[in-house]
């Protein structure tokens, strides 16, 4: 299958060196960043491209732009991974319209997007009869959408909570373990790359408020924006309130947490028992879905980083391969 690459940081750097390193039957034929563009319909020699733009800081040629990729380029799936825009989705909304409009599948780590046009863009994926996949955009390497879809199908979801941002995890978990102050452990959390562009996203709990939007979406499709969520970031905790928590066995956490029926959708500080089952240290991320069936499913893993998000790009990637391209 070929894919075509918009977006060259941190996770289109992973997916890209996963996509050289893994003989996945994935061939690169286009790829962008934000200055330049190249394509080949050979199939791009990723090295190549990755040692360029650690020489000049592009890509490839100035004169070819995203678009020009995604109008032009002979792929089957476009891989969108360009940086996050929460208030208007774009230019990623843009981007990935143009290729569903080329009947190419989408996939994305992108949330803002997600976040915003979940709906129509799902809906133009189908009427187009290509999918649109997003797994990257919720909790990082954690199959949460592929839960959904799969393991969990025929399950009604009743209700979610779950620690989605890694960053505040991380600040968090530096906080009470070493009496950090906020600003250490956010500088951090920076320095280590978990930490979104703009990490007042991450702190004052934006980013998993947007990820609580698109599960919510995607489970009940109930049309919630980022507007509905109540939300409570860390960034005003002290470490007197950490070592309160903890004499009293306990820590505390960002929580995500959403149930229709209740009109419940929140994401809030709030003190759990050390032992509670979403406790984890770092920027793991954990997620428990409530069912009627399989009852209580609690999944943690890495809920950030390059490779980690990679993963779970590629594992769209094949699957987009396996139930559509090679049937057709
Ligand atoms: N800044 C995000 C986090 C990255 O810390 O969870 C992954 O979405």
């Amino acid at each position: 299958m070929k894919v075509a690459l918009i977006g060259l940081g941190s996770v289109g750097r992973g997916v890209a060196e996963m996509l050289a390193k893994k003989d996945l039957g994935l061939v690169l034929t286009g790829i962008a960043d934000s200055k330049s563009a190249f394509m080949d319909p050979a199939g791009i020699d990723i090295a190549r491209v990755l040692a360029h733009k650690k020489k000049n800081g592009s890509c490839g040629d100035q004169n070819l732009t995203a678009e020009d990729i995604i109008k032009k380029a002979d792929y089957d799936a476009l891989i969108e991974v360009t940086p996050t825009n929460a208030l208007s989705g774009e230019p990623a909304i843009g981007y990935m319209k143009a290729a569903l409009n080329r009947k190419k599948h989408v996939v994305t780590s992108n949330k803002g997007p997600i976040a915003l046009a979940q709906k129509e863009l799902r809906a133009m994926a189908r009427k187009k009869g290509v999918a649109l996949r997003y797994e990257a955009t919720v909790a990082g390497a954690i199959p949460v959408m592929h839960t959904l879809e799969h393991g969990l199908a025929g399950n009604e979801i009743l209700a979610l909570y779950g620690v989605l941002n890694g960053t505040c995890n991380y600040i968090l978990t530096r906080m009470a373990a070493e009496g950090l102050t906020y600003e250490q452990a956010l500088l951090e959390a920076r320095e280590m790359g978990y930490a979104e562009a703009d990490p007042t996203y991450d702190v004052q709990g934006i980013d998993a408020a947007i990820k609580l939007v698109i599960l919510a979406n995607t489970i009940w499709d109930n049309g919630v924006k980022l507007g509905d969520v109540d939300r409570t970031g860390i960034d005003l905790l002290t470490p007197d309130a950490l070592r309160l928590a903890d004499e009293e066995g306990c820590t505390i956490r960002l929580i995500a947490e959403a149930n229709p029926k209740k009109h419940l959708l929140r994401v809030s500080p709030r003190i759990l028992d050390k032992n509670h089952p979403l406790v984890f240290e770092g920027t793991l991320n954990a997620l428990t879905l409530e069912t009627d069936m399989a009852k209580e499913i609690t999944l943690i893993g890495r809920g950030a980083g390059s490779i980690e998000t990679a993963s779970a790009i590629i594992g769209d990637l094949l699957y987009i391969r396996d139930r559509y391209v090679e049937r057709a």
